[in-house]
């Protein structure tokens, strides 16, 4: 059986205060043994956080690291910091590629970080909406995933996110079936790049909320979230939490 994964990313949003009470509420709770969670705050709160999640079995990540190990880049965070706080990190998310222009190459020095570092990475992959309209996604994700991962890494653990851009933080998530069917898509790209494509976890992620997330867990392709706004409302993270159990 697959590992069931389901991580929030705040992105840029929470005060301190915010931080520390939205991760007390979560790894307060009695949350299913069977799904690994994981808390990607931003940066500045990694270490508040870290000691919040540490007595718990919630785990910490980091929102990206940079693609340089060190040096003179200012207000970037490197591979190296993260790994002194957070076991994971998110790589490759869409406003990384689309609001701040990170190609694909870039993407892939950053995966070269964290495996040097031994950091965890959920590779965020998938297209935009002209590129859903002109039928590319497949071809999209194809290069992504290809670029990201081939020559091969040795990456600790690696765990994809297909993400649609045209779903985060639209209010508009992607039927469940297309989810699948990308998700499939995706295993079989992992198989010929020569990773275990049925046994990476795959996980949706575009505007899920508690409501919506029961029918994508149902695919048998999909094995979590990654979720945006709904992961800042303790309460409705921690339902899609419950539903991704395999004992729901
Ligand atoms: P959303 O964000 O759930 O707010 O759509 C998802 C994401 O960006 O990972």
């Amino acid at each position: 059986m697959r590992e069931r994964i389901v991580a929030g990313n705040w992105k840029m949003n929470t005060t301190g205060a915010e931080a520390n009470d939205l991760a007390a509420r979560i790894c307060s709770a009695s949350l299913p043994r069977d799904v690994t969670v994981v808390l990607c705050p931003p940066f500045i709160w990694l270490e508040r956080v870290g000691k919040i999640v540490q007595p718990s079995a919630v785990q910490l990540g980091a929102q990206d690291v940079a693609a340089e190990a060190w040096g003179a880049y200012t207000g970037e965070v490197s591979a190296y910091q993260v790994r002194e706080l957070a076991h994971w990190t998110i790589i490759g998310h869409s406003e990384r590629r689309h609001v701040f222009g990170e190609s694909d190459a870039t993407v892939r020095r950053k995966l070269e970080r964290a495996a040097e570092v031994g950091l965890k990475v959920m590779l965020a992959v998938g297209e935009t909406e002209d590129e859903y309209a002109r039928k590319e996604s497949q071809a999209v994700v194809s290069r992504q995933l290809e670029t990201a991962l081939r020559p091969s890494l040795d990456v600790r653990e690696v765990v994809i996110a297909y993400e649609p851009v045209w779903a985060i933080g639209t209010g508009r998530p992607a039927t469940p079936e297309y989810a699948e069917s990308m998700a499939a898509h995706i295993r079989k790209e992992l198989d010929r790049l020569g990773l275990p494509g049925a046994s990476v976890p795959v996980v949706y992620g575009g505007s899920v909320t508690a409501e919506s997330f029961a029918a994508f867990i149902e695919q048998p392709n999909l094995d979590g979230a990654l979720v945006g706004g709904a992961s800042l409302r303790a309460d409705a993270f921690m339902e899609i939490i419950a539903a991704a159990s395999h004992s729901r």
